[in-house]
């Protein structure tokens, strides 16, 4: 059986009308290697059609042979165009530029208060220190009862506490821990509680209405007024180095007798005055005393027997004598650029 020439040309021209279609559509990867094997491979559509010369009357052979091979020709000149340009251009897929500028990654630091209390804790945990803790929301019992702060105290006025209901407030102080400590452990005590606490103090540079305080608790035989001073002068020198002085005022709170506050000098100005101690040359850290034999009696210890000292510090006025931070609202503002600081 021969084949009638004419069928097999525009057989040809169908076939070259889906090539075009197919390299014009130029869509997914490495699309000039597919159409090469979909018309020149080794069983591709143009390939396959060579067989056909066979099949034809001898004298029509050659315009066949001829055509196949312009066809094969285009086709192959097609697909090396195709395959150039797939070259140069290369698969979004895996395109990386390399010309971009590259992404950070940022580096998150511990907030400033946070490292001071980090140091603190470890200078009283060297001194043999244990760290104790007591809840944020406080009975009145803990924050002032046990304390020795009476009904009609200042410091219970409405403009000072939060109150939640009639029993129970944001504790106003760390110094409701000393109550919780004592009344879980017998003498000798020795211990630091640090923690937050709130006060409806009016915002400004050196008040926050929350904050953070150090309690410090030692109770045992024969423990002085010197033995707080000793370790007051032990942490501070620890903390500031050996320049720093020390002063303690007479002052007055329920829980203590004798009550004072010390002050430290200031790390700025050495004592000159500056924007940091509003120009008095010293930043108030804390309250302290000797623990007041009333509340002893609220703990059932014999106040004839023991004796104790405690005190309540600012972390925050530590912090920002530490750094030199003149408004305690940066601590509390999220602002990066203060933050990235430290
Ligand atoms: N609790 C006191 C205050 O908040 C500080 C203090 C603690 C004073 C312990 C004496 C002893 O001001």
């Amino acid at each position: 059986m021969t084949l009638d020439i004419k069928e097999i040309s525009s057989q040809l021209e169908k076939l070259k009308q889906d090539f075009q279609d197919d390299i014009s559509g130029n869509k997914g990867s490495n699309l000039a290697e597919k159409i090469r094997i979909k018309y020149l491979g080794r069983k591709g559509q143009l390939t396959s059609l060579f067989a056909l010369l066979g099949k034809v009357p001898a004298a029509d052979r050659p315009v066949l042979g001829k055509q196949l091979n312009v066809l094969k020709q285009l086709f192959q000149q097609e697909i090396d165009k195709l395959a150039e340009l797939e070259s140069e251009q290369p698969q979004c897929i895996d395109f990386f530029d390399r010309s971009l500028p590259g992404v950070t990654k940022e580096t998150g630091t511990f907030h400033p208060l946070y490292q001071v209390l980090e140091e603190i804790k470890g200078i009283f945990v060297s001194l043999g220190f244990t760290i104790e803790s007591g809840p944020e929301l406080e009975t009145d019992y803990y924050n002032f009862e046990a304390l020795n702060i009476p009904k009609d105290h200042p410091s219970r006025d409405l403009q000072d506490t939060f109150y939640i209901d009639d029993d129970l407030v944001l504790r106003t102080h760390t110094s409701p821990v000393q109550i919780r400590t004592m009344e879980k452990l017998k003498p000798p005590i020795r211990m630091i509680a640090p923690g937050k606490c709130y006060r409806k103090d009016a915002i400004d540079a050196t008040h926050f209405p929350l904050f953070h305080q150090v309690e410090g608790l030692c109770v045992d035989r024969g423990i002085t007024f010197a033995d707080l001073k000793g370790v007051v002068e032990a942490f501070a020198h620890r903390l500031f180095g050996k320049n720093i002085k020390i002063r303690f005022r007479p002052s007055f709170f329920p829980f203590t007798e004798p009550s004072a506050e010390y002050d430290f000098s200031c790390v700025k100005c050495a004592g000159k005055g500056c924007n940091i101690c509003k120009g008095s040359g010293w930043l108030e850290i804390s309250g302290a005393g000797m623990v007041d034999p009333a509340v002893f009696r609220y703990v059932n210890y014999d106040p004839e027997e023991f004796t104790g000292y405690a005190f309540g510090m600012g972390v925050e006025r530590i912090a920002m004598l530490k750094y030199q931070v003149a408004d305690i609202r940066d601590f509390y503002e999220n602002d990066l650029r203060f933050l990235k600081q430290f």
